[in-house]
């Protein structure tokens, strides 16, 4: 019994040091059977087998490591930046297909307004409006001197690359109802249509917790980032007069923020609030509005490093790679061309790459409605849906249908 246990023992030992060298090569295989032979010849059996227990030993040591290494390795590509995993390119600096001199994206003609576009990614993205040839591109901030000496940057960097754009920088702050009525009321009266919106301005709050923090801070946050929001598109959904073309281009610059609660910011809880009730409400207008009408795409801009970053703490001592300002940049007008149509709705990341973006997920945003768009994680409107017995479904569905045939009739 104990012979046949030590045989067997020996024959484990054996598998274990044969054949990961196998996978090596015939010769290593030889020479450690030699070996073997050799060592049972000069120092007898038992030396033998306690030499044979030894590599077995180191050649299992080895083989976790090797384990252990491939496991990092996949770890790692499973952390990578990267919030879909079917999709493989990781975008951080701008590509040629938001290139804004390709002519697929080309704005001629058309008068762009970016809120924030004073500084950040709002300037970027006014810089790209510029090197796509826009008519006009009109930059708002609220500090008279940053608005006034980033459109002087603007006009000398756009005569540089022969851009015909008209850029106008004008005081506004967006949070403030009489500030806005006199911006939109100023740009009828000169007899200005804009074209396409692009909402970048926000305010990124304050580090407290919600209840340690004034109701008029607060809501003075809901003011920037989300009444903002839907008092510019109300406004420039409802101007009197023609644009360049039939379809308006409503561009939302969003963040990661918005659904990542606890690493993004969470010690400005009012920030990712607020900004995933501004992308709520901007896919809540979408799903009423023809993209015909008024095409819509939010998007995170990725991390750059702004002047809002840096007053957050963010430095290029935290040693991540931030990404390039050009990459939003160029991202938002290619989300104001009809490339991006398909996109109507939903919420998509810059660093996604545009063509893998429709290659890989076409499918899945033509099929599913409530896909990239403001939800509850863990729940879905997906049908069947488990929490709802089919047949209560199919009534609640048929009111709806009656619901909506009433309200078009009334119209
Ligand atoms: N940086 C990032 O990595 C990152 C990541 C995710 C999302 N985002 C989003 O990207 C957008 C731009 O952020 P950023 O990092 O470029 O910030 P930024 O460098 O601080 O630029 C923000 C701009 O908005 C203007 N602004 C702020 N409040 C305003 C108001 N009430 N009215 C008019 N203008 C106002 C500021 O100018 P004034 O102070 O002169 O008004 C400033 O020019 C924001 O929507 C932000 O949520 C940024």
């Amino acid at each position: 019994m104990r012979n046949r246990q030590l045989w067997m023992t020996g024959a484990c030992d054996w598998l274990i040091i044969k054949a990961p060298a196998f996978q090596y090569s015939a010769d290593l295989v030889a020479d450690l059977e030699r070996r073997m032979e050799m060592m049972e010849k000069e120092k007898g059996a038992n030396a033998a087998r306690g030499y044979k227990r030894r590599m077995a030993d180191q050649t299992m040591v080895l083989l976790l490591l090797h384990i252990t290494i491939i496991l990092i390795i996949i770890n790692t590509i499973h952390q990578s930046p990267m919030s879909l995993p079917s999709l493989k390119e990781y975008r951080r600096n701008p590509y040629e297909a938001t290139s804004p001199s390709r002519p697929e994206l080309s704005q001629a003609g058309r008068t762009v307004v970016v809120t924030g576009g004073n500084s950040g990614i709002g300037y970027a993205i006014a810089r790209n409006f510029v090197k796509a040839s826009a008519k006009r591109v009109i930059i708002l901030g609220r500090r008279p001197d940053v608005v006034k000496s980033a459109a002087d940057r603007l006009v000398q960097e756009g005569k540089e690359d022969g851009s015909p754009s008209l850029v106008e920088g004008r005081v506004c702050d967006v949070g403030s109802l009489e500030a806005t009525e006199a911006l939109w009321s100023g740009l009828e009266k000169e007899g200005i249509f804009v074209d396409v919106l692009v909402l970048s301005a926000a305010s990124h709050g304050k580090v407290s917790p919600i209840l340690k923090s004034d109701l008029g801070s607060v809501w003075g946050d809901f003011e920037a980032n989300v009444r903002s929001l839907l008092d510019f598109t109300q406004r420039f959904y409802n101007q009197k007069g023609k644009g360049a073309t039939e379809r308006k281009f409503l561009v939302n610059i969003s963040t990661i923020a918005a659904y990542m609660w606890g690493s993004m910011a969470p010690e400005r809880p009012t920030y990712g609030l607020t900004k995933n009730a501004g992308t709520t409400l901007i896919q809540q207008i979408a799903k009423d509005t023809d993209v015909n009408d008024m095409q819509i795409v939010s998007f995170h801009p990725g991390g750059v490093l702004t002047d809002m970053a840096r007053a957050a703490g963010a430095s290029e001592e935290m040693g991540i790679p931030f990404d390039d300002e050009n990459l939003p940049g160029q991202m938002a007008v290619w989300a104001a061309s009809r490339e991006a149509e398909y996109l109507h709705g939903r919420f998509v990341w810059a660093n996604w790459d545009v063509d893998e973006v429709k290659k890989v997920l076409g499918k899945q945003i033509a099929e599913e409605p409530n896909f990239l768009k403001v939800g509850m994680e863990g729940l879905s409107e997906s049908m069947p849906n488990p929490m709802i017995p089919p047949e209560m479904l199919e009534k609640i569905m048929k009111f709806q249908q009656d619901l909506q045939a009433k309200l078009e009739a009334q119209k």
